[in-house]
Formats: structure tokens, C-alpha cells, sequence
């Protein structure tokens, strides 16, 4: 199992498998990122990775749409488009 520490709900700390959609842990743990579309449209579930940004898979198309280079350099993400394979904090 993975550990995913949702920094802005007072550090909350789940645990999760390998490869997990960030957004989906999210919701089914109660992690609280923002979300709307789930589908990688509005952008709301930005979010950044705070720690373990080399444990989070290839930055998508869609993400591009969102966010700039120097954005996805600092380690934001769309959460409904990432994938974890390693513990992470993650901000928002
Ligand atoms: S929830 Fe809409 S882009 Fe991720």
C-alpha cells in the first residue's frame, strides 16, 4: 500500500493500492480536493504535489490545457488525471 497525505484536511494520512487515481482515493477517503467534472475538462481538482512528485505518472494532454510549464515544473496536477504509485503529500 501506498500513503497519501492530504496536507489542507489537517494532514490527513490514508493509505491506498499502488497506482491509484489520485482524485478517486480522494473521494472515497474523504481527502477533500476540489473536484467537478472528474473527467479531466474543468480544472478545478488542480492540485499540487507537495512530496513524491516522482511517484505520480506522465503529465496527460489534458493537464495541459490547465496548466502551464511552470506549473507542472512546481508540481501542480490535475488529480483526476494522476496516478500514484509511491507515497505523496498533496496541497490544493
Ligand atoms: S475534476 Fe474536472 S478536471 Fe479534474
Amino acid at each position: 500500500m501506498i500513503r497519501i497525505t492530504f496536507l489542507n484536511s489537517d494532514g490527513k494520512v490514508v493509505e491506498a493500492p499502488p497506482n491509484s487515481n489520485l482524485l478517486r482515493v480522494s473521494l472515497k477517503e474523504k481527502g477533500g480536493i476540489p473536484f467537478k467534472c472528474g473527467g479531466g475538462l474543468c480544472g478545478t481538482c488542480k492540485c499540487r504535489i507537495e512530496q513524491g512528485m516522482a511517484h505520480t505518472d506522465a503529465v496527460k494532454p489534458k493537464e495541459r490545457r490547465h496548466l502551464s510549464d511552470a506549473q507542472l515544473a512546481e508540481g501542480y496536477r490535475m488529480a483526476c488525471q494522476t496516478f500514484v504509485n509511491g507515497d505523496i503529500a498533496v496541497s490544493w
